[in-house]
């Protein structure tokens, strides 16, 4: 068995994973959202503590699989410095402790990685990442080989779906939220942008969106005096704008690639608006939608596992006194995960 660990933000989780049936024996997360709500955005120093009480407190719910452990994995890169060295702290500990391997991994691999956890992999397989942290199309031809061909000029998705969550006063994670309010709303109420939408490029962008929406709910008088209808119908109206802005930089890709197998995934993969217009536009390039599970879209350690369980199988280890934070330089269009 393989126990995996996860801490690059604010969900503390640690999961087991069988290493012949590739089964979750075990896995439990604790998100930290209802501390960072009144924020309205993760702080990294406040993450970090959490982290340091609930990653001991889900670990000793593992202690009967301790003896039949073959690896520790942990994610290295990228994410929140701070609150990644909890998990690395711990696995380091781990590896020593039992004297098995440790296996580091690369969160976003890992979320490519969530949607063979309960399915078999599908490779090569085009997959578009939409996170907290990230905004990317990614050619995953292998294991080994996973090439960059469009990212994020500045915000990624998740963040301004939580940005603009925040200037309407709706608290954090803004995505749930923003999708939830958008059902009760009329997307065509306000005009907004579609980032890039007269731009050759193939890269995504949502600054200029979320300014759009902080001049509206100014012109609203604030987030204050807007009422709930006001609310509703903004955030169905942005919902829309993100939503035209990814399916046309998509279509751009789709059509340059042959790829049948198309994926989302990441924590705003877990909204239902988007999911549905890409079933739409997969069904009319010819291609076939492959999602993770809910309770996988979102950071979680299963994740995590079953990357290492390649990673495992390929000896991919790492020595205790080596495993330290990679700072991720900005990744470009070209560049392999
Ligand atoms: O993958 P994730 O858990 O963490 C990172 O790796 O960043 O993604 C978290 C992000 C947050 O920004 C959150 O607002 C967004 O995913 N998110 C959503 C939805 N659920 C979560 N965005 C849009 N719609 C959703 N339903
Ligand atoms: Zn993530």
């Amino acid at each position: 068995m393989i126990l995996s660990i996860e801490s690059s933000c604010d969900d503390s989780s640690i999961a087991i994973t069988e290493i012949k049936t590739k089964k979750i024996l075990y896995h439990k997360k604790i998100s930290q959202e209802a501390e960072h709500s009144c924020y309205g955005g993760v702080v990294p120093e406040l993450a970090s503590r959490l982290h340091a009480v609930a990653l001991p407190e889900i670990l000793k719910e593992t202690k009967s699989y301790f003896e039949r452990l073959k690896a520790i994995a942990v994610t290295n890169q990228p994410g929140l410095g701070v609150t990644l060295l909890e998990g690395i702290a711990m696995a380091k500990t781990l590896a020593v402790l039992q004297s098995i391997p440790l296996i580091p991994v690369h969160h976003l691999k890992g979320h490519i990685y969530s949607l063979f956890i309960e399915k078999e992999s599908t490779l090569p397989l085009l997959v578009l990442l939409i996170s907290g942290g990230h905004t990317q199309v990614i050619r995953v031809e292998s294991f080994e080989c996973m090439e960059i061909l469009a990212t994020s000029m500045d915000d990624s998705v998740g963040e301004s779906f939580d940005k603009c969550a925040k200037m309407m006063g709706l608290g954090y994670p803004g995505g749930p939220l923003i999708e939830a309010l958008a059902l009760k709303g009329d997307e065509n109420r306000f005009d907004l942008p579609v980032p890039l939408r007269n731009s050759p490029l193939i890269a995504f962008s949502l600054s200029g969106l979320k300014n759009a929406v902080r001049l509206k709910v100014e012109a609203c008088g604030g987030h204050k005096s807007m009422s709930e209808q006001d609310k509703a119908d903004l955030s169905a109206s942005f919902q829309k704008a993100v939503k035209l802005h990814l399916l046309q930089k998509s279509k751009k890709i789709f059509a340059k690639d042959p790829i049948k197998d198309f994926a989302i995934v990441g924590g705003a993969s877990a909204n239902n608006y988007i999911r549905n217009a890409y079933e739409k536009l997969c069904t009319e390039f010819g291609k076939k939608l492959h999602v993770a599970p809910l309770k996988y879209c979102s950071d979680n350690a299963a994740m995590i596992g079953r990357y290492a369980l390649d990673a495992y199988a390929k000896k991919q280890f790492i020595d205790p006194d080596k495993i330290d934070v990679v700072s991720t330089k900005k990744r470009q269009a070209g560049m392999h995960l």
